[in-house]
C-alpha cells in the first residue's frame, strides 16, 4: 500500500491550471523525484501535499486516511514535512532554536527541553552542529539550506518533502546533500525530492515522475525516465544533461 497517494489533484490559479489532474504515489522509505521544466507544478503540487494550497480537485491520501482538506499543521502531526524552496527561517532565533521550535509541532510533539535535546541531535546529523548558537542571518547558502532540512528531519515525519533543497550549492556540498537525503530514506522515511539536477537526483531516486505543464509527462525508474523521447524534448529538445 502507498504511503502517499495523490489522484486526479488540480489546481487552478483564477483561470491559470497549474495542476490537471495530477496522480504521484510514494510508498514508505523510498526517494520519489519529482522533476519537470520551470512552471511546471512542482511546488504547487508539494504545496497540496504538505496542505498550504488547497486543491480545485482530487484527493491526497496519507497513511491511509483522507487528508485532502486537512490543514498543514495537522499534516505535520500526520507525518508530512516539507522544506521551502527559499529558506524560511525564524530570523530573530538562533539556529538550535530554528529546529526545536519545529520539534516542538511535529509528530511526537515535546517541550521546550527535550526539543533543544533533540535539535542538537539533527544539528549534528545534518552536520551543523558547531553552528547551534549562531543567528540565522550568519550562516551560508548551504548552510541555510541545511537548516531547512533539519527543520523538517526534527519533525519526525513519515514523509519528507524536499523542494530544491541544494539548489545553488558547489559539487561537493551536492554530494554531501545528497549522501543526507539517501541516510533519511536508510531511516526509513520517504522522500519527495523536487530537484533541477536532474543527473544529481535520478543519482539517488528509486522512482521518478516528470510533470510538465501542470499533467503527468511520464514516470518511472531513472533510467526509465531519463531515456523517454517525451521527457528529452520537455526539457531542452536534446538530451538530459543537467
Ligand atoms: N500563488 C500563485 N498564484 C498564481 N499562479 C501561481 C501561484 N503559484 C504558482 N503559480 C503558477 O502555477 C504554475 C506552476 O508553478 P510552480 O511554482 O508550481 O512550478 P515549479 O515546477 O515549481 O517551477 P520552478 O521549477 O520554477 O520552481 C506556474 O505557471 C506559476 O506561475
Ligand atoms: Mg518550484
Amino acid at each position: 500500500m502507498s504511503l502517499l497517494r495523490c489522484t486526479g489533484v488540480t489546481k487552478r490559479f483564477g483561470g491559470v491550471a497549474a495542476l490537471s489532474s495530477v496522480d504521484l504515489a510514494v510508498s514508505e522509505g523510498e526517494i520519489v523525484g519529482l522533476v519537470g521544466p520551470n512552471g511546471s507544478g512542482k511546488t504547487t503540487l508539494l504545496s497540496t501535499i504538505a496542505g498550504s494550497l488547497p486543491v480545485s480537485g482530487g484527493r491526497v491520501e496519507f497513511a491511509g486516511k483522507d487528508l485532502t482538506r486537512t490543514p498543514p499543521h495537522q499534516r505535520a502531526q500526520a507525518g508530512i514535512a516539507r522544506t521551502f524552496q527559499v529558506p524560511r527561517p525564524l530570523g530573530s532565533f538562533t539556529v538550535a532554536e530554528n529546529v526545536a521550535t519545529a520539534s516542538m509541532f511535529g509528530r511526537h510533539r515535546t517541550g521546550r527541553v527535550e526539543a533543544i535535546d533533540r535539535a542538537h541531535e539533527v544539528l549534528e546529523e545534518v552536520g551543523l552542529a558547531a553552528h547551534a548558537g549562531a543567528q540565522v542571518g550568519a550562516l551560508t547558502l548551504h548552510e541555510r539550506k541545511f537548516l531547512e532540512i533539519a527543520r523538517a528531519i526534527a519533525l519526525d515525519p513519515q514523509l519528507i518533502l524536499l523542494d530544491e533543497v541544494l539548489g545553488g550549492l558547489n559539487p561537493s556540498e551536492v554530494a554531501m546533500g545528497l549522501d543526507l537525503i539517501s541516510s533519511l530514506r536508510d531511516r526509513g522515511m520517504a522522500v519527495v525530492y523536487i530537484e533541477h539536477n536532474v543527473r544529481a537526483v535520478s543519482s539517488i531516486a528509486d522512482r521518478m515522475y516528470v510533470l510538465n505543464q501542470g499533467r503527468n509527462l511520464a514516470d518511472g525508474t531513472p533510467t526509465d525516465v531519463l531515456d523517454d523521447a517525451r521527457v528529452v524534448e520537455a526539457y531542452l529538445g536534446g538530451p538530459v544533461d543537467a
